[in-house]
This record gives structure tokens, C-alpha cells and sequence, in this order.
């Protein structure tokens, strides 16, 4: 690689960064909220739409889910496997999951 070339791609990359990063803001968010609800799934029910005995979280009030996140998390509630799992998540992550949960529609 000759030195120009060296110096043309130490010129470009942060400048290809910097576009490719202002693009993917915004939808940023709406991936990766659906990528942390996709880890409820498993329990909670596609979208939200739980089976059986436990309960739904698609339509359920955003503030709501925030709100029992955070007693999970702190011990303030009782359970039997969500003190645990609350553990995992940031603040801005139970936002961004509450969120998406909050805007689903509920089956039943
Ligand atoms: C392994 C199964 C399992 C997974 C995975 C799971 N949950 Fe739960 N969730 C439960 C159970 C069981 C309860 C009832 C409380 C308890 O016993 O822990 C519950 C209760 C809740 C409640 C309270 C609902 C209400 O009506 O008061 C919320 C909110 C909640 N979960 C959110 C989530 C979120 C958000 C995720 C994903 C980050 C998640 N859960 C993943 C099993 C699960």
C-alpha cells in the first residue's frame, strides 16, 4: 500500500464510522428492545401473549413493567425466578423492554 492510499483510509474510516453510527440511531433502539423481549418469550409468550397460568405482559401499561422490574430486582417483590432474572437488565434496558411490551397487542 503506498502512502497515499495509507493516508486516504486513515482519512475515511472515522468519517465512514461516524455516518454509518448517525444512521443506525433510532432504529437502534427498536432492535434491540426487540431482542431483549425476545428473551421473555420463552415464558411470557410470543409478543408478549403468555400461555396458561402466567401472566401477559403485551399491553400491559409501560410504567407498570418498569415498575415491577425494579421491585424484582431490589427484592421488594416476591418471586420465584424474576428476582433473578431482573438482575440482568439496566434501567435504560427495562425501558426499552417495557416499551415494547407496552405496545403489543394483547390476545385475551
Ligand atoms: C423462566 C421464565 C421467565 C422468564 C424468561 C421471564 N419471566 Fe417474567 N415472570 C415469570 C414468573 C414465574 C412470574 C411470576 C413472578 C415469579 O414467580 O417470579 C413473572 C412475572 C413477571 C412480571 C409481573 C407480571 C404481573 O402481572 O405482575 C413482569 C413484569 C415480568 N415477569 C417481566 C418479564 C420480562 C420483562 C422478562 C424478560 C426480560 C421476563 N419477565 C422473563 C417467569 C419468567
Amino acid at each position: 500500500m503506498t502512502t497515499t492510499r495509507l493516508l486516504a483510509c486513515a482519512l475515511a474510516l472515522p468519517f465512514s464510522l461516524g455516518i454509518a453510527h448517525a444512521q443506525q440511531t433510532g432504529e437502534a433502539d427498536v432492535r434491540s428492545a426487540r431482542v431483549l423481549a425476545s428473551n421473555c418469550a420463552s415464558c411470557h409468550g410470543t409478543l408478549g401473549n403468555a400461555q396458561g397460568a402466567m401472566p401477559s405482559l403485551a399491553g400491559q401499561q409501560k410504567t407498570y413493567i418498569v415498575e415491577q422490574m425494579r421491585a424484582f430486582r431490589d427484592g421488594k417483590r416476591p418471586a420465584t425466578i424474576m428476582h433473578q432474572l431482573a438482575k440482568g437488565y439496566t434501567d435504560q434496558q427495562i425501558e426499552l423492554i417495557a416499551d415494547f411490551f407496552s405496545r403489543q397487542k394483547p390476545a385475551r
